[in-house]
């Protein structure tokens, strides 16, 4: 499973799962450039304890992803590897979620996909070579009460990546997804202590899942030898949702 020091560019890739996902490729050869949006402290912070180098931009802006892949790519090389990470979530109930909450989550989660991968897609054909893996959810598979805006981004990504799928594989391009669960991460941390136990008391395994055990997913979709796996979607959830 050579990697050859191939780029990656982990979005949300300096905190939760994007974090793990960074330094699971970092561990195993990757040149790997971890995009953030705001959090100056803790980027600064990952980057001094593991190395790896970090990147500030907005994945809902396309000249700014576009502009930022050209950077990384001066001072990494290629882009070989692309994780579609970065996720907000703005939960409410259909009566209190209002248009703004609506835009900003489906703009980042499904259009920053968009933005990263039309980023590095020509570059990737012309090498005949790319992995791509989209950051899903059980919620964009399964839906979730309070969700209608953060679903409906997953759920799209799940589409966007069996479409892009069929585009890339002529030109050794494999796109896919993981759909985790409820992993430990401040984002569920935010979810309200009463719901998120009932929720975790329908989980299977009986615990959250750890951010490290979706990075090893991805590490497996991105490997040089997986050139067979696309379209596909890996569920990372504990067996709390299965289909
Ligand atoms: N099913 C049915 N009813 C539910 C429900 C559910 N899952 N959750 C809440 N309700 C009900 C409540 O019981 C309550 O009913 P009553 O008024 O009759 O008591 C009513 O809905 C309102 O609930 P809340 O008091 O919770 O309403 P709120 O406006 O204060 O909050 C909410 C709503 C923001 C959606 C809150 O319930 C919440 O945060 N839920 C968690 C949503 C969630 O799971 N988010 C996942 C975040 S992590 C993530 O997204 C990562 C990933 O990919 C997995």
């Amino acid at each position: 499973m050579s990697t050859k020091g191939r780029v990656a560019v982990v979005t949300g890739g300096t905190r939760g799962i994007g974090a793990a996902i960074s330094i699971k490729l970092k561990e195993a050869g990757y040149a790997v450039a971890a995009n953030y949006a705001g959090n100056d402290e803790r980027a600064n912070q990952f980057k001094s304890v593991t190395g790896i180098s970090i990147h500030k931009f907005d994945v809902a802006d396309y000249e700014a992803c576009v502009a930022a892949c050209t950077r990384i790519t001066a001072e990494l090389g290629p882009i070989a590897v692309l994780v579609n990470n970065a996720g907000i979530t703005r939960d409410a109930t259909m009566s209190k979620l209002n248009h703004d909450m609506w835009q900003e989550v489906l703009d980042t989660n499904l259009g920053g996909c968009f933005n990263m991968a039309k980023a590095v897609w020509d570059g990737m054909r012309e090498r005949n070579f790319g992995r791509i893996v989209n950051i899903g959810s059980i919620n964009g598979q399964a839906g979730q009460y309070g969700q209608v805006n953060y679903a409906a981004a997953k759920s799209g990504i799940h589409g966007f990546t069996k479409a892009l799928a069929q585009e890339g594989a002529p030109k050794g391009i494999t796109v896919n997804a993981i759909a985790p669960g409820y992993i430990d991460t401040d984002m569920v941390a935010a979810v309200p202590k009463p719901v998120l136990d009932k929720i975790v008391a329908r989980i299977p395994v009986g615990r959250l899942g750890k951010a490290d055990e979706i990075a090893r997913g991805v590490l497996f979709l991105v490997a040089d030898d997986g050139g067979f796996i696309t379209g596909s979607t890996l569920s990372i959830n504990g067996g709390q949702h299965m289909y």
